[in-house]
């Protein structure tokens, strides 16, 4: 079976591949059909560096979860870390084209995709184009124009490129699992779909997501991302850090960590020895990040503080390190509520690919194109846009 109603989301992570395939209903709410985990080896420090190895771990990960959901999936939306990732300002316009001037998801589409449309170096790929303002006749400040009457719709928008060498190994390694990519969602804006609220989005907040082998951060101001970062380091370098501190495997001290965090959190008697090799790798994180954002601190645009997601984020002393050095009230971000299948908990899932699947749910451009355009349609327009890039780097 396949139905336009399904959105299946893809995290490629250091540590392993989750695949959640959900189903939006009409209101845009989505259920989890299916969740596919597998651990995975080929990448290093975030990045793709055995496309085999990845391509494997995928194939299993969407073999699961396709026969947990009882549905065929043949494409899926990836998400995509922040690294080397670089921003452009764009302007996108277009006429409404509503008989009654009512902006529809076409004409939102429409303007994404004339704000698309920029000079990127050849060796660059645009990733995503984030919206951070609508203007409608000239009327600025909007979120969600669409429903709203006016005869011209324009876009402010941040135009996000990274690395071609880097989003070709993911698009090879999906290839190789037998599936295709629908769309590429920043990781750390996924994971905000699942932890955090629109309110929070709105008046400013700072994300940090604690990987295997890197933290990815964004800061959200008016409802739109104002900076990314990331930081090479994760769970991983912590579990490192013990191994060599205490002369150990790292299996045996991947277990130490998880236990330390597991005996802090319910008793408070700690082992001071390992809590101090934890905390010395994590405080070098935060030092890091509180350095990178200090500006955008200092300047007021984060009065909801700190969120941390992410396995890595489970050490205990995160809540009062982070405090401490960013300054800030810290939380640790649970996912949202969300309904799922029987035997799905949603709170321990990846939510890099349970955000994806409510990032697109809710992205009326992406549900749009799927349901107008038959696939054959879709298969000749990437190839007149692929040819129009081409054409773009030629030429500037
Ligand atoms: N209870 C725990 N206490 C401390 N750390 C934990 C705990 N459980 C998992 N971790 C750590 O979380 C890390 C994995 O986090 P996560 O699954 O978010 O990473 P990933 O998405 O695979 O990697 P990346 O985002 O870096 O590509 C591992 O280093 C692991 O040791
Ligand atoms: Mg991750």
């Amino acid at each position: 079976m396949s139905d336009s109603s399904i959105i299946a989301g893809l995290d490629i992570g250091t540590t392993g591949v989750t695949e959640v395939i959900a189903r939006v209903d009409d209101e845009g709410e989505i259920s989890v059909l299916g969740v596919g985990e597998e651990p995975c080896q080929g990448l290093r420090r975030g990045l793709i560096v055995d496309v085999d190895s990845v391509a494997s771990s995928i194939r299993t990960a969407n073999k699961r979860a396709t026969r947990m959901a009882g549905v065929n999936v043949r494409s899926v939306f990836v998400g995509v870390p922040v690294i080397r990732i670089s921003s452009a300002k764009s302007r996108g316009m277009t006429a409404t084209s509503g008989d009654d001037w009512r902006v529809t998801a076409f004409d939102v589409k429409q303007a994404l995709d004339a704000a698309r449309i920029l000079a990127i170096p050849p060796d660059r790929e645009i990733i995503s184009v984030l919206p951070t303002e609508y203007i409608v006749d000239g009327l600025g400040g909007i979120q969600d124009p669409e429903g709203m009457t006016g005869i011209r719709l324009e876009v402010n928008a941040k135009v996000i490129s990274g690395q071609a060498a880097i989003l070709e190994n993911i698009a090879e390694s999906v290839e190789r699992a037998g599936l295709s990519i629908e769309g590429r969602i920043l990781e750390p804006i996924a994971v905000a779909k699942a932890a955090l609220s629109d309110e929070q989005i709105h008046r400013g907040v700072m994300l940090v997501d604690i990987g295997g082998q890197i933290t990815q951060v964004v800061i959200f101001y008016e409802g739109a991302p104002i900076q990314f970062l990331w930081v090479p380091v994760g769970g991983m370098h912590v579990t490192n850090d013990i191994s060599i501190g205490m002369k150990v495997s790292f299996e045996e001290a991947e277990a130490i960590k998880q236990k330390n965090s597991s005996i802090q959190n319910s008793s408070g008697n700690k082992d001071e020895f390992i809590t101090d090799i934890i905390n010395a790798r994590l405080q070098e994180v935060l030092e890091l990040i509180e350095s990178e954002t200090r500006e955008v601190r200092n300047s007021g645009f984060v009065p909801c503080g700190v969120v941390f997601a992410g396995f890595g984020s489970l050490a205990p002393c995160i809540p009062q390190l982070a405090s401490e050095i960013l300054d800030l009230p810290v939380k640790i971000g649970e996912s949202r509520p969300v309904r799922a299948a029987k035997g799905i908990e949603p709170g321990s899932l990846s939510q890099v690919a349970l955000g994806i699947t409510r990032h697109v749910a809710e992205d009326s451009g992406f549900m749009f194109e799927r349901e107008s355009q038959p696939s054959a349609f879709k298969g000749i327009l990437s190839e007149i846009r692929g040819w129009f890039d081409e054409f773009l780097r030629d030429f500037f």
